[in-house]
């Protein structure tokens, strides 16, 4: 499945959900995954994040592996909910644009 990163953490454009044939994607409050059992691979949000946040899992840098699991566990948590629609961005998105680390601050 593909994967979103730290790089979402802060910005959630919400591009990404406009794209996906699945509505495989989930909600929290500064972040967005991808519910690992309902991605088809199609790879078509890849392009439209901003900030280039979806990654293939099996393609992930070491750096950024363990959002594979964090991606697994908040698509199942109660809490998170599915989004099918775009929204408007956090409202300090560009600041946190080009920050990283920000792993710290996934809520
Ligand atoms: Fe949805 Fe395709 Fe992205 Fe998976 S790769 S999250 S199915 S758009
Ligand atoms: Fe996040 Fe990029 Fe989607 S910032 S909400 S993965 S468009």
């Amino acid at each position: 499945p593909f994967v979103v990163t730290e790089a979402c953490i802060q910005c959630k454009y919400t591009d990404c959900v406009t794209v996906c044939p699945m509505d495989c994607f989930f909600e929290g409050p500064n972040f967005l995954v991808i519910h690992p059992d309902e991605c088809i691979d199609c790879s078509i949000c890849v392009a439209e994040c901003p900030v280039g946040a979806i990654v293939n899992a099996a393609e992930i840098t070491p750096d950024q592996a363990e959002f594979i699991e964090i991606n697994a566990r908040l698509a199942n948590d109660p809490n998170w909910k599915r989004i099918r629609r775009a929204q408007a961005p956090l409202p300090d998105h560009e600041q946190w644009a080009g920050v990283l680390p920000k792993k710290h601050l996934l809520r």
